[in-house]
């Protein structure tokens, strides 16, 4: 069986009238959704994967609860560097007990996604899977035995983007070792870089989606984290297959281009 999922990172809600280089982030996460819902309606689930807010505020949560409050897929929460732990339970108090990790099963492959927040990083921004997070992931990895998605708001290795580099899951060589040991997982994918970028460790793809809201400019080598970009946003989706998952992006708030027929193509 195939399940299609809908993934979403980096939404970066602000508080009302609040933008981001110009750009309105409940605006676009709207946009995205709606989308979604025209397009993927047959989608079995919806995946918020981090930086749900811009500054971690209980109004910024508030907001993003209103744009969720219509839409209708089962949503599972993530939490990235921009959020805070103690807003978001003051918001989502059900959601609350415990890191935001866990495990959904659709159909014969397992999806994990993993809390990566470290509110105590010195840099503010990068990563950190504490023993913790660690031996639930152990445990996760050795409890199953089928194919296996990963989900995680930071990337654990390389993005060539040296600011983002350096705010990475700070012990994600371990944790992309102890994943690619399993010998079980198909796919990592994570947000964090707002770009699309695929690479691949010891046999396991590392894919990276855009953002909903703002980008990061084709700027690789030495530059500054905080360099983004108004480019269209979007969103991750993402087929499960037993042997060849497949994810493919979709760019939100293109210039409306009519699709023609070419009987040469
Ligand atoms: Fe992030």
């Amino acid at each position: 069986m195939t399940a299609k999922l809908l993934l979403m990172s980096d939404i970066h809600i602000t508080e009302p009238g609040t933008q981001i280089i110009g750009l309105d982030p409940s605006a676009r996460f709207r946009r995205c959704l709606d989308h979604a819902a025209q397009h993927h309606a047959d989608a079995a689930h919806l995946f918020l994967m981090g930086d749900l807010t811009h500054h971690g505020g209980a109004a910024q949560y508030e907001a993003l609860k209103q744009c969720l409050a219509d839409q209708p897929f089962p949503v599972t929460l993530m939490l990235g560097n921009h959020d805070r732990r103690k807003a978001f339970a003051e918001v989502f108090p059900e959601l609350a007990a415990g890191f935001r990790q866990g495990r959904h099963r659709f159909g014969d492959t397992d999806v994990l996604y993993l809390d990566t927040l470290d509110e105590q990083a010195r840099d503010r921004h990068s990563g950190h899977l504490c023993i913790e997070r660690l031996g639930w992931l152990k445990t996760e990895l050795e409890a199953g035995k089928g194919p296996l998605i990963i989900l995680s708001h930071h990337h654990m290795l390389r993005s060539g983007f040296d600011g983002m580099d350096a705010i990475h899951l700070r012990n994600g060589t371990e944790v992309a070792d102890l994943i690619a040991a399993s010998g079980r997982c198909q796919m990592v994918i994570n947000g964090h870089i707002h770009r699309i970028i695929v690479s691949s460790y010891r046999g396991v793809t590392h894919a990276m989606i855009k953002s909903p809201c703002h980008q990061m400019p084709m700027v690789l080598g030495a530059g500054a984290s905080s360099l983004s970009v108004a480019e269209p946003g979007g969103y991750g989706v993402l087929l499960l297959d037993p042997i060849s998952p497949l994810l493919h992006h979709v760019d939100v708030d293109l210039p409306e281009c009519p699709v023609a027929f070419d009987a040469e193509s």
